[in-house]
C-alpha cells in the first residue's frame, strides 16, 4: 500500500482545551479537519517509528469513520503496531490501561466525554502519552502550533478494516490488532477490589444497586463486571446499550442529566446504591438511598476507607485534588498524616504526581476520581471502590457520610454553571472579579473576612512547569471559598462555573441542604461578579 501525501491548509482553532480538541461533529466532518489535527499530533512527536499506538473511542457518532482515518494515518506515519478496541471502542480509563499494559508509545482517544453526541452533537480527540495520561501542555501546545502551519498529511489508500471481530490485520507495513476493549480492564478491577465480598453483597438479596450507563461506553464494561463477574441481578445495569447519540441524552452523570437514575434513587422503595458514568467512562456519580454524595466528599471517603480496599490498604502516598474541588480530602490527608496536593482543573495535572509516587488517589469536583492504577479518571473503578467499602462496612451510604462528617467536619459545597453565555459578558464577569482583587483582601463579604484573592497558578512539584490563569479564587478567614472559572471543554459560547464552599465542624449543623447552607456565599458570589448586570442571568443552568 502506497503512502500518499495530501496537500492541506491550516484550520483555525485546533487548540486542545481542558481535555483534548472538542468541536461539533460538523466541524470534524469538514474534509481534512481531523487529518490536519492527527498529522499535527504526529509531527509533534518524536521516536515513534515502529512503536505501538492505541486507538479507541466512546462509540459516539463519527467514531467509526474517525478510527479508520487514524489507522491509515498511523500506518502512513510509520507506527509499527496499532491496538484498536473492537468496534473502535475503548473507554477512556481502558485506553489508559491498554497504553500502560502493552508499553505503547501513546494513544488516541476519540470522545467528547459527557457532551451530547449524534450528528448535531459533539466529537473530540485527545492524545495520551506513554504513561497512559493526557498529554501535558507542552505537547498540546506543540500540536496547536503545528496545526497553524501544516501543509500536508500522510495517509494510505485502501478499504476500511473490519473492526468488529478480534483479529490482526496488515495495513501497509503496520500491524493492526483488534483487541477486546473490556477484558484487560475487568482483570485489573478484579485485582484491586475484594470481588468475593462485593459478590456476596450483590447476591445477598438484602442490597440492591442500579448502575446507569447512560447509553454510553461503560455499558459493556458494567455488564461484564457487575452482572457477569460480580453476579449482580440482570437489569442492575440500566441504559446498557451504547448508542451513537446516547439515546438523545446528555451523558453526564449528575443530578440534572442522570434523570431516570436520580428519580429512582430519590423515589419510593429506592435501591441502596446508585451510580452512573459518562460518555467515555471516566466520570462517576455515586448515590445512596435518597442521598447524593458530592464528588469532593466521595474522594475524601475513599481516602479515609482505603484500608478496607485490598488494592490500597496501607499504600496511600498522598491525595491530590483539583483547585475547585472542596477541601474534604485535605482534611483526611491531614488526619492520616499524608501529603495533599492542589492542582489546576483537568486530569493532566495529576500525571506527574502519580508517576512520581507522590499521590495515590486523585479527584475533581466534576465527578472524577481515580488512582495510580491508570492515568485517567475512572468511573467504574470509583463505583467498585464504593461497593468494596459498602461491603466491608455493612453500612448505608448515608451512615458512612454522616460518620465521615462527624469525624472530619463537613465541607458544604456546590457548583453553579451558567452554560452557553455569549463570550463577551462571560469574559466581563471574570474581569469584574479580578478587578476587585487589589482591594478585596481585608474586606468583608457575606459576613466573612477575605484573606486572599488571586488568579490561581500552579507550579508542578515534579517538573517545575508553571500553569497560570487557572481560576479566580476568593478565600475567607473561616476556610470558605468562592472560585470562578470559564469552562475549557464547552463548544457553544462560554460556560461560567462558580464554585462555593464552606466548612462546618459542628456535627449538629451538618444536616442542612447545601444550597441553604451556602445561601449567603452564593448571593455574595453573584454580586461580586455583577452576574445579573453583565449576563442577564441569575439562576444557573446546572447545579451540582
Ligand atoms: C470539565 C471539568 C474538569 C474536567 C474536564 C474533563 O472541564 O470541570 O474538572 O477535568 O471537564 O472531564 P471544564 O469544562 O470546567 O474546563
Ligand atoms: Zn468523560
Amino acid at each position: 500500500m502506497k503512502r500518499i501525501s495530501v496537500t492541506t491548509t491550516p484550520f483555525e482553532g485546533q487548540k486542545p482545551g481542558t481535555s483534548g480538541l472538542r468541536k461539533q461533529v460538523q466541524v470534524f466532518q469538514q474534509p481534512h479537519y481531523l487529518e490536519n489535527f492527527v498529522q499535527s499530533l504526529f509531527d509533534s512527536l518524536e521516536g515513534f517509528a515502529g512503536q505501538t499506538l492505541v486507538v479507541g473511542g466512546d462509540g459516539r457518532y463519527h467514531n467509526r469513520s474517525a478510527v479508520q482515518t487514524i489507522l491509515r494515518m498511523a500506518a502512513a506515519n510509520g507506527f509499527g503496531r496499532v491496538l484498536v478496541g473492537r468496534g473502535g471502542i475503548l473507554s477512556t480509563p481502558a485506553a489508559s490501561l491498554v497504553i500502560r499494559k502493552y508499553g505503547a508509545f501513546g494513544g488516541i482517544v476519540l470522545s467528547a466525554s459527557h457532551n451530547p453526541g449524534g450528528p448535531e452533537g459533539d466529537f473530540g480527540i485527545k492524545y495520551n502519552i506513554g504513561n497512559g495520561g493526557p498529554a501535558p501542555e507542552r505537547v498540546t501546545e506543540a500540536i496547536y502550533a503545528r496545526s497553524q502551519a501544516i501543509d500536508r498529511y500522510f495517509t494510505l489508500a485502501g478499504a476500511d478494516l473490519p473492526l468488529d471481530q478480534l483479529a490482526s490485520h496488515q495495513l501497509g507495513e503496520t500491524e493492526v490488532v483488534v483487541i477486546d476493549p473490556v477484558a484487560d480492564y475487568a482483570e485489573l478491577m478484579e485485582s484491586l477490589f475484594d470481588f468475593p465480598a462485593i459478590r456476596a453483597l450483590l447476591t445477598s438479596g438484602a442490597f440492591r444497586m442500579r448502575f446507569d450507563a447512560m447509553h454510553a461506553v461503560t455499558g459493556p464494561y458494567a455488564k461484564e463486571i457487575l452482572e457477569g463477574r460480580l453476579q449482580a441481578p440482570a437489569g442492575t445495569v440500566m441504559n446498557a446499550i451504547p448508542l451513537e447519540d446516547f439515546g438523545g441524552g446528555h451523558p453526564d452523570p449528575n443530578l440534572t442529566y442522570a434523570e431516570a437514575l436520580v428519580a429512582e434513587m430519590f423515589g419510593p422503595d429506592a435501591p441502596d446504591f446508585g451510580a452512573a458514568s459518562d460518555g467515555d467512562g471516566d466520570r462517576n456519580m455515586v448515590l445512596g438511598r435518597h442521598f447524593f454524595v458530592t464528588p469532593s466528599d466521595s474522594l475524601a471517603v475513599m481516602a479515609a476507607n482505603a484500608d478496607l480496599v485490598p488494592g490500597y490498604r496501607g499504600r496511600l502516598k498522598g491525595i491530590a485534588r483539583s483547585m475547585p474541588t472542596s477541601g474534604a480530602a485535605d482534611k483526611v490527608a491531614e488526619v492520616l498524616g499524608l501529603p495533599s496536593f492542589e492542582t489546576p482543573t483537568g486530569w493532566k495535572f495529576f500525571g506527574n504526581l502519580l508517576d512520581a509516587g507522590m499521590a495515590t488517589l486523585c479527584g475533581e469536583e466534576s465527578f472524577g476520581t481515580s488512582s495510580d492504577h491508570v492515568r485517567e479518571k475512572d468511573g467504574l473503578w470509583a463505583v467498585l471502590y464504593w461497593l468494596n467499602v459498602l461491603a466491608a462496612r455493612g453500612e448505608s451510604v448515608a451512615t458512612i457520610l454522616e460518620g465521615h462528617w462527624r469525624r472530619f467536619g463537613r465541607h458544604y459545597y456546590t457548583r453553579h454553571d451558567y452554560e452557553a453565555l455569549p463570550a463577551e459578558p462571560a469574559k466581563g464577569v471574570m474581569e469584574q472579579v479580578s478587578g476587585t482583587f487589589a482591594s478585596l483582601p481585608g474586606t468583608t463579604l457575606a459576613g466573612r473576612r477575605v484573606t486572599l484573592a488571586d488568579d490561581f497558578a500552579y507550579t508542578d512539584p515534579v517538573d517545575g512547569s508553571t500553569s497560570t490563569h487557572q481560576g479566580l479564587r476568593v478565600l475567607f478567614e473561616d476556610g470558605s471559598r468562592i472560585v470562578y472559572r470559564l469552562s475549557g471543554t464547552g463548544t457553544v459560547g462560554a460556560t461560567l462555573r462558580i464554585y462555593i464552599e464552606r466548612y462546618e465542624a459542628d456535627p449538629t449543623l451538618q444536616g442542612l441542604d447545601p444550597q441553604e447552607a451556602l445561601a449567603d456565599l452564593i448571593a455574595a458570589a453573584r454580586a461580586l461578579c455583577q452576574l445579573e448586570q453583565r449576563t442577564g442571568q441569575v439562576e444557573p443552568t446546572v447545579i451540582t
